[in-house]
């Protein structure tokens, strides 16, 4: 395991243990809440919307491992001032590139946890999907 990786490792920990943007958003434009059926760890997502419908701010809560509560943390962060369409477009590529260490496929699990969250919160407001809560399945 290289340096880079170490790095990467002590930034998921501060993230963990520091998270941003943690707490519920009061006036809300969209929020969503998922969960991995795997451990029972819950994310909820909440978005406010510029009025350009650009992401303005984005908080989360949730109770889980460090890799779903860290992802959420960075992920809250890296959507302000992204468009909607954007989030929709963004993969579980785009998230292990955001938290810049290799996965197994049950912790890929727990990484995406999030960003599914953010997509079908999305989704649900646009009126495309009529989802009550996600699953990491
Ligand atoms: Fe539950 Fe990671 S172990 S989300």
């Amino acid at each position: 395991m290289g340096l880079g990786s170490d790095m990467y490792r002590q930034q998921i920990l501060d993230h963990y243990k520091n998270p941003r943007n943690y707490g519920e958003l009061e006036d809300a434009d969209i929020e969503h809440v998922g969960d991995n059926p795997m451990c029972g760890d819950t994310i909820k997502m909440f978005i406010q919307l510029a009025e350009d419908e650009t992401i303005e701010r984005v908080s989360f809560i949730g109770d889980g491992c460090a890799i779903s509560q860290a992802s959420a943390s960075m992920l809250s962060g890296e959507l302000r001032g992204e468009s909607l369409e954007a989030v929709r477009e963004m993969d579980r590529d785009d998230i292990v590139d955001m938290l810049g260490v290799e996965l197994s496929p049950m912790r890929i699990k727990c990484a995406v946890l999030p960003e599914k969250v953010a997509q079908d919160a999305i989704a649900i407001y646009r009126g495309e999907a009529d989802i009550e809560e996600t699953t990491t399945e």
